[in-house]
């Protein structure tokens, strides 16, 4: 894990369940109940994970009230006209008007959006979230559920960041697929609830974490941040190249292998669900489902997104 304090992990079942956890030991140690959290963030489908959620449909829709003491700041993205200041800005309105700081246990962000659209945090973002988190005596928890693990290049996405956060969980990749999730955090952080207050019948089970020391020898042995890095930078070169040829095309973004194609609607200039569902459907159509990948396949699938891009840009 990123930075070298000492730390300590429990070992949980899914990465609902590993963000549960991180609140509850968030709350424990600072003897504090509110959380913030941001737009378009995904945290999980569980109460606290659906609460901590920043977007309703289709997470938090017809599911009734949510937790209470959760709280949403904008988060940054400035093709979306949200700068790293006005998010910060918001966040100390949130501050003056909302809630006192010295009632927060904890503020919790992906390091890159994942259901949310592949936004990476900005460096200088996640830097001030921390000074913020000092000055206030908030933990900072990073939910690494989806970008952990080579994913973005490095091992975990916080790597790409200057400071550290108190808390991160992570599932997923860990093991492979195989049903295992873990909170990390400071000791001191971790020990703070009482005996019997953190489990699960599950949690830390034998074959989990066989399972997740394989990964780990894969990632390590087959160099997977390289690959993560190789196979983006293949991605990201094809869609750049087919920008004119698409003036749909709004932005090509993301670290290592979590990359996204954002698409505007080409007279709007809006962003346009319907154009990349065109490019989705025109791709399945063409057999294309993007999951785990040999070079060759992966090349094929290249060509077969290009090919969709023209299709739906140019209707032919
Ligand atoms: C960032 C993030 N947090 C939490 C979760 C929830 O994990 P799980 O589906 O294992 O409960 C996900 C799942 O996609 C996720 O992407």
């Amino acid at each position: 894990m990123p930075d070298n304090f000492q730390k300590k992990t429990l070992f949980v079942t899914t990465g609902a369940e590993a963000v549960e956890n991180a609140v509850k030991i968030a709350r424990a140690a600072t003897g504090r109940s509110a959380v913030i959290a941001f737009s378009g963030g995904f945290h999980g489908r569980t109460f606290m994970g659906m609460a901590l959620t920043g977007k309703v449909v289709p997470y938090k829709i017809g599911f009734g009230a949510m937790a209470g003491d959760v709280f949403h700041v904008p988060f940054p993205v400035e093709l979306h006209g949200v700068s790293v200041d006005q998010s910060l800005a918001a966040l100390k309105k949130l501050f003056a008007a909302d809630v006192d700081p010295q009632r927060v246990a904890a503020i919790i962000l992906e390091p890159v959006q994942g259901e949310g659209g592949f936004y990476p945090a900005p460096v200088a973002f996640m830097k001030a979230l921390r000074e913020l988190c000092d000055q206030h005596g908030i933990l900072l928890i990073a939910d690494e559920v989806q970008t952990g693990f080579a994913r973005t290049g490095r091992m975990f996405a916080m790597d790409h960041h200057e400071v550290a956060a108190d808390l991160t969980t992570m599932a997923k990749s860990l093991a492979g697929g195989f049903p295992l999730a873990a909170v990390t955090g400071r000791s001191e952080v971790m020990d703070a609830p009482g005996p019997g207050g953190l489990g699960g019948t599950y949690g830390g089970n034998p074959l989990g974490i066989a399972a997740a020391h394989a990964v780990l020898d894969v990632i390590a042995d087959e160099d997977l941040c390289s690959r993560a890095n190789q196979l983006g930078g293949r991605l990201k070169q094809r869609l750049e190249s087919l920008r004119e040829k698409v003036p749909e095309t709004a932005d090509i973004r993301g670290p290592g292998f979590m990359n996204a194609v954002e698409f505007n609607d080409r007279t709007t200039g809006l962003p346009s669900a319907d154009f990349a569902n065109k490019v989705r459907l025109t791709a399945l159509d063409k057999g294309l489902i993007l999951l785990t990948i040999q070079d060759e396949v992966f090349g094929e699938a290249l060509d077969i997104l290009e090919t969709s891009m023209l299709e739906a840009s140019t209707g032919k």
